[in-house]
């Protein structure tokens, strides 16, 4: 399906675009990721720039997962590898951002964006259950980890289909392969937390 395969290509497109890289740039004449966790997302943008700027990246990087997969949804509704592999193709292009040197982020909030995509309840679901988590241990990573391994845990409940069940599980493993110094840092209790001023204690 030539379409599908130039719908896909476009969404790694629109997931590479370094919303943290170029807000930074623009706005504050300095690359984040030389700052801070060195991260392009919207955590280390908030522990340097503080919460507008957070707020502005996350959304921007939500909305890269959320519209090419609503999209793909309305448009290639019967064909389910197609729906994935957009899924994919968007928080590929955030990590590995043709716009930003191959050099991106940890798929959080495009991660959250895509499910919102593919089923907008359990995305909301996962994103209080992350607000609940990050209240109980001002942790991003570990609740951003914990909330969509959750997740992929009841998509394995609520569908029957192993490409959405074996597409999920991907995004998640590869949730935790980006956030692998986190991990190390969590390990040994070392791990950034926010403050609720949302500047890092560390
Ligand atoms: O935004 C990704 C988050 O889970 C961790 O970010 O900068 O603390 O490594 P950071």
């Amino acid at each position: 399906n030539g379409w599908g395969i130039l719908y896909i290509i476009l969404a790694y497109l629109i997931g590479s675009i370094p919303t943290g890289v170029w807000y930074s740039k623009t706005r504050y004449k300095v690359d984040v990721r030389t700052l801070g966790s060195g991260n392009s997302g919207g955590t280390n943008v908030g522990r340097n720039f503080g919460f507008a700027s957070a707020v502005i990246v996350i959304a921007i990087d939500v909305l890269k997962g959320w519209i090419p997969m609503a999209v793909a949804r309305h448009s290639f509704a019967d064909q389910p590898w197609i729906i994935m592999l957009t899924a994919l193709a968007c928080v590929i292009g955030h990590a590995y951002p043709i716009w930003g040197n191959f050099r991106g982020g940890k798929i959080v909030a495009t991660s959250i964006g895509v499910l919102l995509g593919f089923n907008f309840w359990l995305a909301i679901s996962q994103v209080l259950l992350f607000a609940l988590c990050l209240f109980l241990s001002s942790t991003v990573s570990l609740s951003a980890m914990a909330s969509y391994g959750i997740a992929v845990v009841a998509i394995f409940f609520l569908y029957e289909s192993w490409i959405y069940r074996i597409g999920f599980l991907a995004i998640f493993l590869f949730m935790v392969y980006r956030h692998r110094s986190n991990v190390e840092r969590l390990i040994h209790k070392r791990e950034n937390r926010i403050s609720w001023g949302l500047r890092s204690t560390k």
